[in-house]
């Protein structure tokens, strides 16, 4: 039987899936790396780590699995979107890559918007707005304050595709991950050489553009040594982690939303058209499902807000194995609202729906009775908010949600998926596939070596709902009222957010 790896280069580690022909995990394996963050709110990682994780995963995974090298027929690459990796010409990595969360870029979103011509123009060309954590404003960034290294720079890769580059020796990217770059035409599935054009870029420092489930290249000689794979082992193109995802919980056909909470938390909804969002306030990029596109919302510190929490404030408890046992327990004590408590998740600024790099996290209606559980359950349902604010614009704009569908480190917790549930006044299932985007490019490189038609079929043979959680109806009525009072503190901070930032 075929076999195939899913290899998801993260934010916090790079995780190797082995999974055969019919959908089951063989064996998985991870490794960890750092974030450095030289000033607030600025994030980095040098692809050299990333690189160094990939070659040990995919040893150690493809060991645990008891294969031959020969067993591995082709690898599907995902990976944290939107990061700039900048080669010079010897194919060296100029200086550490910015990362998705990097909340440097104001000026260059200001700057691009002003060379398209305006907000609206630059929807027209793109389908999105100009983000801080897009990847247009980071080289941009680059050209403004670092000149020479941006001079050194011959091409701009994404974090999945650097890696395949040392793979294959190609540089290519497909076409989920590229809308993030703000640099495709999303509708033309291709670079807009409109607004490369406006922004004085060359179109050569950017890869060649395939769909998600094409072949986009071999194994180096190399790299096969590196990895203890063969020179037949095929790299299909692979999505950003959010396409890639959608595709491994089997959002891969309209009505269906994938909720993931992971450090960051996605609603993704899959779409046979191209729809737009006027105000620009959800990502409209292409799926990885050849043809068609998607729509997604991104709160930037989802779980990741209740693992600042549980490091940085609750560090004795963080001291123990089961530290987000202990934390789940006590906000599963704190009432329903808890009590008046409520948690902005805004701690790398936000992106759906205010797109404000200024944006900080806040607890306001603290009162002497509160306590922990308290402070964790309203980090819970705080990120749980800024998720409906998501599905409260696709409400507006008509998008059908008939199923949600939970995934990611959060979503573990039945607590939360529970708090979810209730402030969505909806049903959130489980999949029995947990393990992401790893597995949803796993399942791309299973069609791109011809073992499935397409990616909905591969989904359809594999993916099953395994886990309910309905709404409770006398919740329902205490998140209908919380949710305003939480959509109106962004807006009665929003000024504030500007002052403190201004103080450096
Ligand atoms: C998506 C985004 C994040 C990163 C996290 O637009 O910025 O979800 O991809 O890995």
């Amino acid at each position: 039987m075929a076999h195939f790896l899913g290899i998801d280069i993260g934010t916090s580690g790079t995780k190797t899936l082995v999974v055969s022909e019919d959908g089951k995990i063989l064996a998985e394996a991870a490794q960890g790396y750092g974030l450095a963050m030289p000033k607030p709110l600025w994030t980095e990682q040098n692809p050299e780590d990333w690189w160094q994780a990939t070659i040990a995963t995919v040893r150690a995974a493809v060991k645990k699995a008891k294969l031959k090298p020969a067993d591995i027929k082709a690898i599907g690459l995902s990976g944290q979107m939107h990061g700039s990796v900048f080669l010079d010409k010897n194919h060296q990595v100029v200086r550490p890559a910015l990362l998705w969360n990097d909340q440097r870029t104001k000026a260059e979103c200001d700057e691009i918007e002003q060379r398209a011509g305006g907000r609206k123009k630059l929807i027209q060309m793109v389908a999105n707005p100009a983000l801080t954590g897009f990847t247009a404003p980071k080289i941009l960034w680059l050209r403004n304050n670092e000149p020479k290294n941006f001079a050194k720079t011959v091409k701009v890769l994404l974090p999945k595709d650097d890696i395949r580059r040392r793979l294959t020796g190609e540089y290519a990217t497909e076409v989920s991950d590229a809308s993030g770059m703000l640099l495709l035409d999303v509708a033309k599935r291709n670079w807009s050489t409109k607004l490369l054009e406006k922004l004085e870029l060359d179109p050569s420092m950017f890869a060649k553009v395939y769909e998600s489930e094409e072949v986009t290249g071999k194994l180096t000689a190399a790299a096969a040594k590196e990895l203890g794979l063969t020179t037949d082992c095929v790299v299909v193109g692979g999505a950003g982690d959010c396409a890639a995802n959608a595709v491994g919980t089997g959002v891969v056909e309209g009505g269906i939303l994938s909720n993931s909470l992971g450090t960051s938390g996605v609603m993704f909804v899959h779409s046979d058209q191209m729809q737009v969002d006027p105000q620009g306030r959800l990502h409209t990029f292409c799926h990885a499902v050849r043809g068609k596109w998607h729509m997604m919302g991104v709160t930037l510190s989802a779980a990741g807000s209740l693992q600042w929490f549980v490091e940085k404030i609750c560090s004795e408890v963080n001291a123990k194995k089961n530290a987000y046992d202990i934390i789940n327990e006590e906000a599963a004590k704190a009432p329903r609202g808890s009590e008046g408590l409520f948690f902005l998740p805004y701690l790398s600024g936000e992106r759906t729906p205010h797109a404000d790099s200024n944006a900080r996290g806040s607890f306001v209606g603290l009162t002497l009775s509160h306590g922990r559980g308290h402070l964790a359950r309203s980090i819970m349902e705080g990120v749980a908010y800024s998720l409906r604010d998501s599905l409260a614009i696709l409400a507006e704009m008509k998008v059908p949600v008939k199923q949600i569908r939970a995934s990611g480190g959060g979503a573990k917790s039945p607590l939360w998926r529970q708090i979810q549930a209730d402030v969505f006044g909806q049903e959130v299932v489980t999949i029995n596939a947990e393990q992401g985007p790893a597995y949803g490019v796993a399942l791309l490189a299973a069609v791109g070596a011809g073992s499935y038609k397409n990616i909905q079929e591969a989904c359809a043979a594999t993916i099953s709902v395994v886990s309910r959680t309905p709404a409770d109806k006398k919740a329902i009525p205490i998140y209908d009222r919380g949710f305003p009072i939480y959509q109106q503190l962004y807006q009665s901070l929003k000024k504030d957010f500007v002052a403190i930032a201004g103080l450096g």
